[in-house]
């Protein structure tokens, strides 16, 4: 049915709901309530004239009686007549004390006479309705000192009663119909506009506009009490939905890969970041494949290989234009392809502008607190731009419909989003944030904010890993830009399209994907420590970082050093072990903080060293993920000290090696893993002392603390796997899509 024909047919069945009770109000006033009212009036009025009579009859004894004794018929019958001058006064009699009417005006009906007429039970009747009316007659007696002198019959004409009587009745009825009339078409009229308001409100609020539009538009303002209410309900709805999705559903890639399945239609997803998740290499052995020390690629990467689909990466190794087909695009992972990477050339101008100079010489120090100023120059900017512009066309090549599922990754891509919704517009971008988001001021000295943030808003949901993240994102759009900001619902309505900002703090895969065939704990405890030519009981600590000045590397070599400052008997019998993967070296600053971190290392070895001891081993190199889940199952303890840290994986990754439930993490509280791994020995890195303590107590923790902590960590990395992390995007991007298909169908599109 059109909607204009419901809107009528309802606002008609609306009137009549109130016309028809009016109506019936209407027949009981004209039945009831006036006969009712008539009734009361003419008993006032009966009373009335009683009074009435009573005083004309006063007023005429005296002289009627003076006369009566004098015998002055004439005067008499004058004295009467002067009297029903009064224009409601119909006649006057005059009985003797016997009962004989000796006098009577000339209008004095012939039916009556001094005997009063009597109703059935004897009573007398005051009023008869006579040929010209109804009539009230007064009997009166007249008495004085001597005794009853006779009597006076006084007769009032009543027509004038019956004719107020019917006129009340009229006007009443006049009017209540007239109020009836007028008031059913203000009924009719407000519950049409009413009806269409609700209707609007209903669906803007389906569209995801109603949560900030019925307070903005007056003209809506009937809605405002109901709004909150209905919008809240919707949200426990959703919010209750999501936890039973999250409680019922043990994460897994088959259950990813089913979720896809039935939520999203099994769409294949697109995923664009910078780093590629394999990399191949040129050797004088032949091409190798390198998996990159990455967060991001250990976090997407079995995703991917879950949801099959396509990965749009930087194509940044020697060997990778050669792997590739004529399209650019490599089954991954090699071998056993479960999905397909497409790589996107960058000359090294585009690279050296907007990897290097924007993106990290300008984002990444933006966003971490990590005391390094970011450097901002308009070159790096249109490089940016270019490459996030080159990348959107290679989303919309890759998409086979009109509503892909984007996975967009990282702080390479704000100005992605936007560039894709405006190519595809009803398609389902996830941006997720890996780094932090800083607060508004921070944020502030970028000289392209608006341009980033109108950007990221180009996406369905923006992903961060903590809620202060999103927080902090909220209160730097609400700065900078013009939009509606939901806080309840962390949402975003910006030129006509909502934003969900959310938390999804990022994990790794459950269980490891080397589970079946690591080495045991005690195999790889004996081969580090013999490749480090130390004995097998020897105590070892562990950083596995990026070269990368976030990470509190530095902070992390001085407590080494304080720690064996203060506990001399640990000299010569631990070593801390630093794997750190050359990142971003064309940097200056990295290249200063890459040769800051040696000379420490170097400072420190020389301090402590005895002979073939060394209680610091930096291994800067690159390291397959493989080897690196060796060294955490080796190690009595895993140093996580970064200084600003979306989430760090490495804490996750520890924990999820150790099945032997043994080891201790010290974890930095500037970490997002720091608000989920509880039981670590969190540290303040910038506190040296802090920080030493918690490696001595993490080196002389009895088993049995080791074990409770290490069990609680692992139970929850493993319920808060990657699968989930993903899961709960893709569940947040289903149900946005049918709220929009919904309100595409129930009202205009969004
Ligand atoms: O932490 C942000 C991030 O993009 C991670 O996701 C990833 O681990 C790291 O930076 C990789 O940096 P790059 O790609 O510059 O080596």
């Amino acid at each position: 049915m059109p909607a204009y024909k419901l809107i009528s047919f309802r606002s008609l069945r609306m009137a009549l709901r109130f016309v028809l009770p009016l109506a019936f109000a209407l027949t009981l006033l004209a039945y009831a309530v006036v006969p009712l009212v008539d009734k009361l009036t003419l008993r006032w009025f009966v009373r009335d004239l009683d009074i009435r009579s009573r005083l004309i009859t006063d007023t005429l004894q005296e002289p009627l009686e003076d006369l009566l004794v004098l015998g002055e018929k004439g005067k008499i019958n004058s004295l009467l007549t002067r009297a029903i001058k009064d224009e409601r006064l119909l006649a006057l009699g005059y009985c003797s004390p016997e009962g004989t009417l000796q006098y009577r005006t000339a209008n004095f009906p012939d039916s009556l006479s001094c005997s009063p007429p009597r109703n059935p039970a004897g009573k007398t009747k005051h009023l008869l309705r006579l040929s010209r009316g109804l009539v009230h007659i007064a009997y009166d007696p007249l008495d004085n000192e001597q005794g009853l002198t006779g009597s006076l019959l006084v007769i009032h004409d009543m027509s004038f009663v019956e004719r107020r009587s019917t006129d009340t009745r009229n006007y009443v009825i006049l009017l209540f119909a007239v109020l009836g009339i007028v008031t059913s078409l203000i009924t009719v009229f407000v519950a049409h506009l009413s009806w269409r308001g609700w209707m609007e409100g209903v669906r803007a609020m389906l569209r995801g506009e109603g949560l900030v539009k019925p307070f903005s538009n007056p003209a809506n303002s009937e809605l405002q009490p109901l709004v909150g209410d209905l919008r809240g309900l919707l949200r426990s709805l959703d919010a209750e939905r999501r936890l039973a999705d999250d409680a019922t559903i043990t994460w897994s890639p088959e259950s990813l890969r089913g979720l896809l399945h039935k939520q999203l239609a099994g769409e294949r997803v697109i995923v664009v970041s910078n780093r590629e998740p394999y990399i191949h290499i040129n050797t004088p052995d032949g091409i190798i494949v390198n998996r990159p020390a990455s967060g991001l690629v250990t976090a997407v990467e079995p995703v991917m290989r879950a949801c099959s689909g396509t990965w749009i990466a930087h194509g940044g190794g020697s060997a990778d234009r050669e792997t590739v087909d004529r399209h650019d695009r490599v089954g991954v992972p090699p071998g056993h392809a479960d999905y397909t990477l497409r790589r996107i050339w960058l000359s090294a101008e585009e690279e050296a502008g907007y990897y290097y100079g924007f993106a990290n010489e300008g984002l990444w120090p933006l966003c971490h607190n990590a005391h390094v100023r970011p450097v901002f120059r308009s070159s790096n900017w249109a490089q940016y731009v270019a490459v996030n512009q080159r990348f959107a066309e290679a989303v919309v090549k890759e998409a086979d419909s009109d509503d892909p599922v984007v996975l967009v990754q990282d702080y390479h891509f704000a100005l992605l989003p936007g560039m894709i919704r405006k190519q595809l517009p009803k398609a389902t971008i996830i941006t997720f944030w890996h780094i932090p988001w800083p607060n508004p001021e921070s944020f502030g000295i970028c000289p392209w904010r608006e341009e980033l943030l109108k950007g990221l808003l180009g996406s369905t949901i923006l992903g961060f890993h903590t809620p202060f993240h999103c927080k902090n994102f909220l209160e730097t759009v609400d700065r900078y830009l013009e939009t509606r900001i939901e806080q309840e619902s962390s949402t975003i309505f910006h030129r006509g399209k909502l934003t969900l900002v959310e938390s999804y703090p990022i994990s790794i895969q459950w269980p490891p994907p080397w589970q079946a065939t690591q080495a045991t704990v005690d195999e790889c405890r004996l081969s580090v420590r013999r490749s480090l030519g130390v004995n097998p009981d020897h105590l070892l600590g562990l950083g596995v970082d990026r070269l990368d000045y976030t990470k509190g590397i530095l902070e992390r070599l001085r407590a080494v050093e304080n720690m064996l400052e203060r506990h001399p008997s640990m000299i010569g019998h631990f070593t801390f072990v630093q794997i750190a993967a050359p990142s971003r070296s064309a940097l200056e600053e990295y290249q200063a903080f890459d040769a800051r971190v040696r000379a420490l290392a170097e400072r420190i070895n020389q301090r402590f060293s005895d002979g073939a001891y060394q209680p610091v081993c930096l291994k800067v190199e690159h390291h397959e993920p493989e080897d690196v889940n060796r060294y955490y199952r080796a190690t009595d303890v895993c140093m996580v000290t970064s200084l600003h840290d979306g989430m760090n994986l490495v804490a996750k990754e520890f924990v999820a090696a150790r099945d032997d439930e043994r080891g201790a993490l010290v974890l930095s509280q500037f970490t997002g893993a720091a608000h989920e791994l509880h039981e670590a020995l969190i540290v303040n890195p910038y506190h040296i002392e802090q920080t030493a303590d918690a490696l001595y107590h993490a080196l002389t923790m009895p088993l049995f603390e080791q074990q409770e902590r290490m069990r609680s960590m692992r139970s929850l990395v493993r319920d808060f796997n990657v699968y989930r992390w993903a899961g709960r995007m893709l569940i947040d991007a289903a149900r946005i899509r049918q709220r929009e298909k919904l309100s595409a169908r129930i009202g205009r599109p969004v």
